[in-house]
């Protein structure tokens, strides 16, 4: 089987990591997780009190950021390194979820993630995913999927999720994070969230994950 490149793109918490990752291991590919960088990125601006609306201030914070991905044989998974520490676990908290949409709004921080996500995808045998992965990283995927799900699915799935880290975290706190990225997400000028027109639409909102991977692997044969 010829390898390609599988991008895998939609709404926050409809299970994208999960799938990418399974069909990554199942396909012996490399799995990248776009918005483990803008996350990164976030956090770092955080950390460091980086007025993300101003320009030069964005600019000059971007050159003092290395990204990496590196394996992590415990896990079992590749994990986020922001100038050379682990952040796998800060990536994923409140805090950085709330502003995380604001900040991969910003031009030169999309023109900085997206750079590093082409020379990523220069090699066949990956799958990414993402907002604009197939859209506008790479436009010429051979498989590009846009996942959906019903709204309470996602909520509920995702608190579980944060719930299992923070037993302070509500559901309501959940649901309006969820709808507020997906908001920002889809209407921000550039790289907006949207269905590329030559991807294929998967709800999983009844899916197994046994299902779907059926499903998507019938994708991955027709695609090589
Ligand atoms: O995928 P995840 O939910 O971790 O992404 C966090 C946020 O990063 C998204 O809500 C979105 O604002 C941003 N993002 C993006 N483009 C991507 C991946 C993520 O704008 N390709």
């Amino acid at each position: 089987m010829k390898k390609i490149i599988i991008t895998i793109d939609g709404y926050s918490s409809c299970g994208k990591s999960t799938l990418a990752k399974q069909l990554a291991k199942k396909l012996d590919y490399v799995y990248i997780d776009s918005g483990a960088m803008y996350r990164a990125i976030t956090l770092y601006f955080l950390q460091n009190r980086v007025d993300w609306t101003s320009q030069p201030a964005v600019v000059t914070a971007l050159a003092d950021i290395h990204l990496e991905f590196e394996y992590n044989p415990k896990s079992g998974a590749s994990e986020m390194h922001l100038n050379g520490e682990n952040v796998e676990h800060m990536i994923r908290e409140m805090l950085v979820a709330e502003k995380v949409s604001e900040v991969a709004a910003v031009r030169e921080v999309r023109e900085f993630a997206v750079a590093q996500q082409k020379k990523m995808g220069a090699r066949k045998g990956i799958v990414m995913d993402g907002r604009d992965i197939g859209t506008v990283v790479f436009p010429h995927a051979e498989l590009k999927i846009f996942m959906t799900a019903d709204i309470a699915i996602r909520v509920e799935r995702r608190f579980r999720e944060l719930y299992e880290k923070n037993k302070n975290i509500s559901i309501e706190e959940v649901k309006e994070n969820l709808e507020l990225r997906d908001y920002i997400d889809a209407n921000r000028e550039i790289s907006p969230l949207r269905k590329a027109e030559d991807a294929i639409i998967l709800d999983n909102s009844q899916l197994s994950r046994e299902d779907q991977m059926d499903l998507v692997m019938q994708w991955v044969e027709d695609a090589t």
